[in-house]
């Protein structure tokens, strides 16, 4: 079609507040929308009511799509339909793939144009009222994958650990041990830190503990929703962080 063109959108982090106005007013525009797993659908609401909303996510008990059938799908709908919005969770360039889709359009000559969301990586530890940064704490964060493309977590995490960095971990549910163990190498035992699981949705949850006994929290966590895990002393800045570590030493002691 003369003129289409896809419009990438970042969908925040959950809470269907936490998208940009440029990203509901693409929404509002579109004439076909693809969304993903992560995307809270209370957005598509935004969309005119005969606007065709379609499910490309991967956790759901539905056909999974793949990459590159995504890609064909978007490049597809520009031949029928002029505004595509590709809604994707958080930010479209944070382990989001985007910029793969962005490529594979482009290659064809397709116009596109990116609309950054808010990351999970920057909003479920401040909406947990953990920083990212303090003063006189940290002098850096870092985003790593809890999983590569071969399953394994990733060798930044040494180079993170061996730094003042907040540690985020994306995707790094199932490999939790195996993160804990690592970052033990090089931060002392009694460094906290946080697992979130549906960060900025109504049914948000949080373990805080420490690395030394991160075996505490493997059996809490719900391996059906997303989740990010902090590692770092600005971990210590959640309001509940030290009633718990009191409550961890005496039930130690006792
Ligand atoms: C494929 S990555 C996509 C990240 C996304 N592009 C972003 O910027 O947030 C998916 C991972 O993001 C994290 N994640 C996304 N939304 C989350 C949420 N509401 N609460 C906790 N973790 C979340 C989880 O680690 C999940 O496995």
């Amino acid at each position: 079609m003369k003129n289409s063109k896809v419009i990438l959108v970042g969908a925040g982090p959950g809470d269907k507040d936490l998208i940009t106005l440029k990203g509901i007013k693409a929404i509002m525009a579109a004439d076909i929308i693809f969304y993903d797993a992560l995307v809270n659908p209370e957005l598509l609401e935004y969309a005119s009511s005969n606007t065709p909303c379609i499910y490309v996510g991967k956790r759901r008990d539905k056909k999974r799509y793949s990459q590159e059938e995504i890609n064909s799908l978007l490049a597809d709908a520009t031949k029928t339909h002029h505004t595509v919005v590709r809604l994707k969770g958080g930010d479209p360039f944070v382990f989001g793939r985007g910029s793969e889709e962005l490529n594979h359009l482009d290659n064809l000559g397709i116009s596109t144009e990116i609309i950054p969301g808010i990351s999970s990586a920057l909003a479920v530890p401040a909406n947990q009222g953990i920083p990212l940064t303090k003063r006189g704490l940290n002098e850096s964060f870092s985003v790593i994958t809890g999983t590569t493309s071969k399953g394994t977590v990733s060798k930044d995490l040494k180079y993170a650990a061996m730094s003042s960095a907040t540690i985020v971990l994306l995707m790094g549910l199932k490999n939790l041990a195996v993160i804990m163990k690592e970052t033990a190498r090089y931060r002392d035992h009694s460094t906290p830190f946080a697992v979130i699981q549906n960060g900025t949705r109504p049914d948000e949850s949080i373990h805080l503990d420490t690395i030394g006994n991160f075996e505490s929290v493997i059996d809490l966590i719900d391996y059906s929703k997303p989740g990010i895990i902090v590692i770092g002393e600005t971990v210590s800045e959640h309001p509940a962080f030290f009633e718990e570590e009191i409550q961890r030493v005496l039930q130690a002691v006792l």
